[in-house]
């Protein structure tokens, strides 16, 4: 697929597979936008997709807080006018089983590694006439819904109403 000059936002992109596929997006020549909570560590990644030559926008935001989310957003659609993939990567995991874990723990978890991804997607879908959901890499012009394993079943219900209501919206 031909990325170049797509408008890709990459949440958790301060470090790790967020970071990683910043640099891949750059290769290709796409404009890409760093979302994460450490502004000083987006800035670092930004300095180093420079060398690319595409543009780089750095977001400092927490994707468990729907305002700094929605804010976000209107950044970047300000900025670019558009969207063409989203990269729902920000999260972490906690290991430990239920019984060891504190229910604060497994909220945070929630907020973050679920919560964060439906508002990212609840931010960016009125501006895109169309979409499709892959797990972990596009094969063609989309929105990447990253699905963990935990997540993929309450994500799988939520992405079925989305494209009920998509119907209903836009084709009738
Ligand atoms: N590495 C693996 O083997 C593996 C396996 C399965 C799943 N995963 C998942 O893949 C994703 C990336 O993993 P990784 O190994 O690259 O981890 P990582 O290096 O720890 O990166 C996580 C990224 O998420 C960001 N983040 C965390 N909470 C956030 C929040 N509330 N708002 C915005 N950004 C937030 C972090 O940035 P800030 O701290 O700057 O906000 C960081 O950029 C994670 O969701 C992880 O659970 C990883």
């Amino acid at each position: 697929m031909d990325f170049s000059n797509k408008v890709v936002v990459i949440t958790g992109a301060s470090s790790g597979i967020g970071e990683a596929s910043a640099i891949e997006f750059s290769k290709r020549k796409s404009s890409v936008v760093l979302v994460a909570r450490r502004k000083e560590n987006l800035v670092s990644v930004a300095k180093n997709l420079t060398k690319y030559g595409n543009e780089v926008l750095v977001c400092q935001c927490d994707v468990s807080e729907w305002q700094e989310v929605e804010q976000m957003s209107r950044t970047v659609l300000d900025k670019f006018g558009k969207i063409d993939v989203l990269v729902n990567n920000a999260g972490f995991a906690i290991y430990g089983s239920v019984l060891e874990l504190k229910v604060e723990e497994i909220e945070s978890q929630m907020e973050t590694n679920y919560f964060g991804m439906v508002y990212a997607i609840k931010a960016f879908l009125p501006s895109k006439r169309s979409f499709s959901c892959r797990k972990f890499w596009p094969s063609r012009h989309c929105i990447v819904l990253r699905i963990k394993i935990c997540y993929a079943w309450i994500l799988r219900g939520f992405v079925s109403r989305i494209k009920r209501n998509w119907y209903r919206y836009y084709c009738s």
